[in-house]
């Protein structure tokens, strides 16, 4: 059973400046939900209960959103708008959220390494990258999807979808032999090559399941593109052992990350909750 789920939220969310500058990008809201609740009912759609959160300066919102407000609830109590607390008051009453924070931002990698002592070193664990909105209207969440399959595997699994080849300069890139349907064993990955260098246009989407002997690895994993300690690095030397899945989910993300995927989330989350009207 995995049930940790490790959100690095320590980023400075530059793209939506000046929005971000004393609020956290991952509480930015899709309609009236931030975004980084939409990646804590993910984990909780796949039977997580331990969320596990990589904070940084400035983020304090996060922990406040993920606890109880006795003012407001005070305030509200018994009134028609009560309603509109129900779902993160759900998820507070069925999660526990642990805290850290990553005090230099020297890379993806390091602040997964950081999450080592909320995750422990024994289990398997999850890795959701809030801005990555991912949903699957017709089944199981990618999470979900992607514990069933290291239920089989027991091996580090990213997320991957195909993307444009002028556009795979934005990702961490794999390429691999295909072992089942949408499933491949991943023999190369870069982040984040030039568009004529890539090895394939599959792009890692930001769900991973990570096996915690990946933290060992990150430590002795050097700085890699724009000087920072690369996950994609990390996994790298677990493919070579032939130990990383690609799992092509199904379903549909939203780069969140971007204005223009913001706003493709919001009009697309808009209709879906309003079309009826
Ligand atoms: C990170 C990862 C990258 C991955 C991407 C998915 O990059 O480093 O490999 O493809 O998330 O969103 P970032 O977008 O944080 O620069």
């Amino acid at each position: 059973m995995i049930t940790k789920c490790l959100f690095p939220a320590a980023g400075y969310g530059t793209r939506f400046l000046p929005a971000t500058k004393a609020m956290p990008k991952e509480m930015l809201p899709i309609l009236t939900k931030p975004l980084i609740q939409y990646g804590v009912e993910e984990a909780v759609e796949a039977d997580m209960n331990v969320m596990a959160i990589i904070t940084g300066r400035g983020k304090r919102a996060i922990e406040d959103h993920f606890d109880i407000s006795y003012e407001l609830e005070n305030q509200i109590k018994g009134s028609s708008k009560e309603y509109l607390l129900d779902e993160i008051r759900d998820l507070i009453n069925r999660c526990t959220f642990t805290y850290t924070r990553q005090i230099e931002m020297k890379g993806l990698g390091d602040a997964i390494l950081k999450g080592k002592a909320l995750v422990g070193e024994s289990d398997p664990f999850g890795v959701i990258l809030a801005d990555d909105l991912c949903i699957n209207p017709d089944g199981n969440g990618i999470m979900h999807q992607m514990i069933d399959l290291y239920e089989k595997y027991k091996c580090c699994i990213v997320a991957i979808m195909e993307v444009p080849q002028d556009q795979v300069h934005k990702y961490g890139v794999i390429s691999g032999r295909t072992i089942e349907d949408g499933v491949y064993l991943v023999d190369d990955m870069v982040e984040k090559p030039d568009n004529d260098k890539a090895p394939s246009n599959l792009a890692i989407i930001g769900r991973y399941i990570l096996t915690p002997d990946i933290f060992e690895v990150i430590k002795k994993t050097k700085p890699g593109k724009n000087g920072e300690v690369q996950i994609t690095d990390a996994l790298l030397s677990q493919a070579k052992k032939g130990m990383v899945l690609g799992y092509k989910f199904k379903g549909r993300r939203f780069d969140c990350g971007s204005v223009e995927g913001f706003v493709e989330a919001t009009n697309y989350f808009y209709d879906m909750t309003h079309k009826k009207e």
